[in-house]
């Protein structure tokens, strides 16, 4: 809370206290969906000191981190296995998990990507988005990686997963990537696995990247990357399910929480939604988005819920993206109790953003925006309140805010809201929505309440 320096904005934060943890006040009982993966204490323990592994911060531990856990796939222990790394810095090359495993990060463990990129593994593109998502081809592997796995826990004493990103950022600036850069952590195809009380650091691109999975939880996480870092998304649930995130704390260079499903033709093709992911007790600051869905949802995304969000020098607070092109849906979203602190923008939901795969996009592969329900969000300095800008072949419908109120709109010249083929209802907002906002009978948005 550091960034409470006056007593008018003291104030003001108080009073949120008070606005959203009334209820916690009466009851001990916090609400979670972390039950959707059983917390599994592991039988077997070895630690990466068995395997060689030297947290000296200039020893390259590759090939212990990869002895370990084949160790631990092939003797296959009742109940899986837990690789302990004790405190130090271990330096290492990017590394596959295996099932049945927990990777334990004591305090002060530091397990520190390599800079030497020049023969970090390529894999394959992702099917849903046709080849890397900043360049054709390949992509490099995430640092830690999981390919159908299941039953996987990263977790500990808070220690800390370093990606080193700056070289990658560099290249992304100085234009000299040769393909997609590697996320922090990703699992593709895998199920049953939680990620808690793990600090991720300088992620060369998106930290947390789970795609064709379900069952996650991700909780009580810290997820930090300088401002200017590119494309260092927090938590990018793609083409998943089941996905549980609270209790955490993200401050990037991009969104903090950006729920996918692929890309354009790519993604309409491989057609895997993602759906049933809960967004809880999230805090944190970016230039981007707090919540986001998109820009790439060609596969559909429906049934989020996000709650109990504050979000601190903001882009943008909520924002719903798509374009032509993309095709899928974005189908019943619900956010709730936000509190924004200076923020470019509170609310913005739009047709017409993020680029496309290559040129064989089909242009009527129209999105469906409908049923995105927002309530309780008080926002202070928010410079303009909402950009509403749906398709005009395709109108986002049901579009529903209740009990919002934004302080500080001066917006330079323009109104507080804008708005063009949306139709929705809203109550008890201020400053005044736009027409479109209550052109709905109150009937249309009560379905997705
Ligand atoms: C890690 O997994 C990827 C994707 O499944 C695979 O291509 C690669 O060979 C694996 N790397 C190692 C060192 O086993
Ligand atoms: C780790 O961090 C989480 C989230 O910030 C916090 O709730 C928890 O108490 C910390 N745990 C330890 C062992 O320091
Ligand atoms: C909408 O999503 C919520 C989860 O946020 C879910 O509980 C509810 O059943 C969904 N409603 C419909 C009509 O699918």
């Amino acid at each position: 809370m550091l960034l409470l320096s006056s007593n008018s904005i003291t104030s003001t934060f108080l009073l949120f206290i008070f606005f959203f943890n009334f209820s916690s006040v009466f009851s001990t009982y916090t609400e979670t969906c972390s039950g959707i993966v059983p917390f599994r204490q592991r039988g077997d323990t070895v630690s990466i000191t068995d395997f060689g592994g030297i947290g000296d911060g200039k020893t390259l531990n590759t090939k212990a981190f990869r002895e370990a856990i084949y160790r631990i796939r092939h003797l296959k222990r009742r109940g899986g296995t837990l690789l302990y790394v004790p405190p130090g810095v271990y330096l290492t090359e990017s590394f596959n998990v295996t099932s049945h495993m927990t990777l334990y990060l004591a305090a002060g463990a530091v397990i520190k990507a390599t800079q030497r990129y020049s023969n970090w593994p390529l894999i394959a593109p992702l099917p849903s988005y046709g080849r890397g998502r900043e360049l054709p081809g390949g992509r490099y592997i995430s640092f830690i990686h999981g390919d159908g796995v299941r039953d996987v826990i990263i977790t500990g004493e808070n220690g800390t997963i370093d990606g080193q990103g700056d070289v990658w950022w560099n290249m992304w600036r100085q234009r000299t990537l040769q393909f997609t850069r590697p996320n922090l952590v990703e699992f593709i195809n895998s199920e049953n696995i939680i990620i808690s009380n793990v600090i991720f650091k300088n992620s060369p691109f998106w930290n947390i990247h789970p795609v064709y999975c379900s069952n996650v939880v991700v909780r009580y996480v810290t997820i930090l990357a300088p401002r200017d870092s590119p494309n260092t998304d927090g938590i990018d649930p793609d083409s998943s399910s089941n996905v549980c995130i609270e209790d955490s704390y993200i401050s990037t260079g991009d969104d903090l929480v950006a729920v996918k499903s692929g890309w354009d033709e790519y993604g309409i093709s491989y057609g895997r939604p993602s759906y049933g992911i809960t967004i809880r007790r999230l805090t944190g600051s970016s230039p981007f988005a707090g919540i986001a869905i998109g820009s790439e949802t060609s596969g559909g995304v429906e049934n989020i819920l996000a709650e109990h969000i504050n979000l601190f020098n903001m882009g943008v607070g909520i924002h719903i993206k798509t374009n032509i092109g993309r095709g899928g849906f974005i189908k019943n979203i619900t956010v709730s109790n936000v509190y924004i602190e200076n923020a470019r923008q509170g609310i913005k939901i739009a047709g017409d953003v993020g680029d496309h795969p290559d040129e064989n996009f089909d242009p009527n592969a129209l999105p469906v925006v409908k049923g995105i329900t927002v309530k309780n969000v008080w926002g202070v300095k928010v410079l303009q309140a909402g950009l509403i800008h749906g398709l005009r072949d395709s109108p986002f419908t049901e579009i529903c805010f209740y009990d919002i109120n934004f302080h500080g709109v001066t917006g330079p010249r323009s109104p507080p809201w804008k708005c063009s083929d949306v139709f929705g209802f809203s109550h008890q907002v201020s400053p005044w929505p736009c027409s479109q906002l209550s052109s709905q009978q109150p009937g249309s948005c009560t379905n997705y309440s």
